[in-house]
């Protein structure tokens, strides 16, 4: 069984290698940029192909697994069985557009719906965010410490501005008193990679109204790896064949939020 999972884990991380190096060759190429849903939801050519790299090599080499992806290179999913990938091949692709940097590979490895491994990879720093289930998470190899609980008052929380300005989302009134208390709030516009600054401790608390699974999938599995909680802003368990609202935090933070802000 380990052995299993020794192996999914080596060829993950060649691919997410073989990844970051073509992602960074693409600084130097034309960016063919396109909206999808709304004119700030963008899509490039690189997202596209490096979703079809992992889809390729996934099928491969493990004809049995299934591949959830944002851009539409896996396969329909819906049910949790056997071995399924959710992979985000660029997440903060707005970031990586206009930026060139804080944006991450993202991928969450299930076996019928149990988190397994999960990577977080930040391109340009070169930082791999990674976690097998009951061995850690692990920073470029360095194991990271298991989450301490804080309170709010000493917790910085990450959460977009949208989400405290009147909007047609949530009741931001909560999450302003929130913010207000909070030692401090950051937005850094990649779900994967707040999800992985709270597993690395640098971010006590990130809040979203509305995640994909693949947005989620990789933070979620190091989160939970490192002590931490992931949930709907409800406290519910995570649909990861659906959209939700997430609440990912340290322990104490997490319940804090919950109870005092949220009234759960
Ligand atoms: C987006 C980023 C962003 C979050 C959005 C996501 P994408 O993913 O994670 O931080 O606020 O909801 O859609 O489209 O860049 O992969
Ligand atoms: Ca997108
Ligand atoms: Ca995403
Ligand atoms: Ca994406």
């Amino acid at each position: 069984m380990a052995e299993k999972w020794e192996e999914i884990d080596r060829y993950a991380r060649q691919w997410i290698d073989e990844a970051g190096k073509r992602i960074r060759a693409s600084f130097a190429k034309q960016l063919t940029v396109e909206a999808k849903e709304n004119p700030n939801d963008l899509v490039t050519n690189v997202d596209r192909a490096i979703e079809q790299f992992f889809a390729e090599h996934i099928r491969r080499q493990f004809p049995s697994h299934r591949l959830l992806g944002e851009e539409g290179f896996g396969d329909r999913i819906d049910a949790l069985d056997g071995v399924v990938w959710v992979i985000d091949p660029i997440d903060g692709t707005m970031n990586f557009v206009h930026q060139r940097r804080h944006f991450a590979v993202s991928i969450g490895i299930f076996e019928d719906g149990i988190g397994q491994l999960g990577y977080v990879y930040d391109v340009v720093f070169d930082e791999l965010y990674a976690a097998q289930k009951g061995r850690g998470v692990f920073l470029n190899g360095e194991p990271l410490g298991l989450l301490q609980p804080a309170p709010v008052t000493e917790s910085i929380i990450a959460i977009n501005g949208t989400w405290l300005m009147e909007n047609k989302r949530l009741d931001h009134r909560p999450l302003m008193r929130l913010a207000k208390e909070a030692r401090g709030t950051r937005s850094y516009g990649s779900a994967a990679l707040e999800l992985a600054y709270v597993a690395a401790g640098r971010l006590d608390a990130y809040i979203s109204p509305r995640l994909s699974p693949w947005d989620f999938a990789g933070g979620m599995i190091l989160i939970e790896e490192a002590g931490g909680m992931v949930t709907t802003l409800d406290g519910k368990p995570l649909d990861l064949l659906g959209r939700n609202s997430v609440l990912a935090a340290k322990p104490g933070v997490h319940e804090e939020i919950l109870r005092r802000y949220l009234h759960y």
